[in-house]
C-alpha cells in the first residue's frame, strides 16, 4: 500500500471517531453547524494518521491514541478557519468549499475556530485507556504545540514578515517550523506517548516530525505557485497576492523542493533501525510528503 493509500486507509477510521466529538454535546445549534462544516469537510488527516502511525510504531492501541489523534485535527481545523479569515489570509476557498467565514460569517468562523480548539482539549482530558501521566504529558506537548510558542507565535510572524523586506532564510525556517511543524511533531511525539515509548522514542518522533513538519509548509508554499485550485481545494497564487514571504519567494522553486527533500531525508535516517508496517508508512509518508500534488 502507498503512504497516500495508507493515510487516507487511517483517515475512514480518524473520520469516523471524529463523527462523534461533538456528538451529544449542548452547543447552541448555529455555532455546532459552523464548527461542522469545516470539520466534515475533509482534508488529508496528516497529524491524525502520524498519531496513529507513531502510536502503533510504539505498540500503543489505536482506540487509546485515538481521542489525541481527533484532537489534533480539531485544533488543526480550528486553525485552518482562523488563517482563512479576512484579517489573515483572506482566502474564500478550503477543503475545496467555501471558507467558513464565507458560508457563516466572520463572527461564526471566530468562534467555530475557538470552539473547537477549546472542545480538543476536554476529549484528551478525558481520554481512557491511557495513564494519567501519559495523558497529561501528551496534553502539555498539544498545548505547547498549538500556544504562542509554538502554532500561534508562528502565525503571528507569519502576519509580521507579510509584505517585510529583509525576512531571512532563517526566519522562514523559524516560522515554518512553528506554524507548522510544531503541531505536526505534537502528533508524532503525543502519538509515542500515549503509547508509554520512552524516552528514546520520544526524542525520535520529535525528530522525524521537525523534520516532515518543516518539508510539509515549504511544500505548501511550492503548491501555492505550482498546484492547482481543483485538487489543492484551495486558492493557488494567494501567497504573492498576499505579499507573503516564503521559500519559493526567496529561494526559487527548485531550490526550495531540494531543502524540502534534505528534510525528509533526514526524517527517514531518524527511523534507522524501525521496522514493521508503520516504520515503513512513516518513511514512505515522508517522501510523499515532498512529491504531493494536493
Ligand atoms: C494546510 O494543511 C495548512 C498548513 C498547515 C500547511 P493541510 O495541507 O494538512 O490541510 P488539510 O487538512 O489536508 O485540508
Ligand atoms: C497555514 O499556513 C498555517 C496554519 C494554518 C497554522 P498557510 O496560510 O500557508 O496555509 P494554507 O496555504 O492557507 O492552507
Ligand atoms: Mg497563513
Ligand atoms: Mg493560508
Ligand atoms: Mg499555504
Amino acid at each position: 500500500m502507498t503512504a497516500k493509500a495508507r493515510l487516507a486507509a487511517l483517515a475512514v477510521h480518524v473520520e469516523a471517531a471524529l463523527a462523534g466529538c461533538l456528538r451529544g454535546k449542548d452547543i447552541p445549534g448555529g455555532l455546532l453547524a459552523a464548527m461542522q462544516y469545516s470539520l466534515d469537510a475533509g482534508g488529508k488527516r496528516l497529524r491524525p494518521g502520524l498519531c496513529l502511525a507513531f502510536a502503533d510504531l510504539h505498540g500503543g492501541a489505536r482506540e487509546a491514541a485515538m481521542p489525541f489523534a481527533c484532537a489534533l485535527e480539531l485544533i488543526h481545523t480550528y486553525s485552518l478557519i482562523h488563517d482563512d479569515l479576512p484579517a489573515m489570509d483572506d482566502d474564500d476557498l478550503r477543503r475545496g468549499k467555501p471558507s467558513n467565514h464565507k458560508v457563516f460569517g466572520e463572527a461564526a468562523a471566530i468562534l467555530a475556530g475557538d470552539g473547537l480548539l477549546t472542545e480538543a482539549f476536554g476529549l484528551m482530558a478525558g481520554a481512557p485507556g491511557v495513564s494519567d501521566a501519559a495523558r497529561l504529558a501528551a496534553i502539555a506537548e498539544i498545548a505547547g504545540a498549538a500556544g504562542a510558542a509554538g502554532m500561534v507565535g508562528g502565525q503571528a510572524l507569519d502576519m509580521a514578515y507579510t509584505g517585510a523586506s529583509g525576512v531571512t532564510l532563517d526566519n522562514l525556517r523559524d516560522m515554518h517550523a512553528r506554524k507548522t511543524g510544531a503541531l505536526i511533531t505534537a502528533a508524532c511525539v503525543s502519538g509515542a506517548l500515549v503509547a508509554a515509548a520512552g524516552a528514546r522514542g520520544v526524542e525520535k518522533a520529535g525528530e522525524y516530525g521537525r523534520e516532515i513538519g518543516v518539508a510539509f509548509q515549504i511544500v505548501d508554499d511550492i503548491l501555492d505557485v505550482t498546484g492547482d485550485a481543483a485538487s489543492l481545494g484551495k486558492p493557488v497564487g494567494s501567497d504573492q497576492d498576499k505579499g507573503k514571504n516564503t521559500y519559493p519567494s526567496l529561494l526559487g522553486l527548485a531550490q526550495s523542493a531540494a531543502l524540502a527533500r534534505d528534510c525528509a531525508a533526514r526524517a527517514k535516517a531518524v527511523l534507522d533501525g524501525f521496522s514493521g508496517e508503520s516504520a515503513d508508512f512513516l518513511r514512505e509518508l515522508a517522501d510523499y510528503i515532498v512529491d504531493r500534488v494536493h
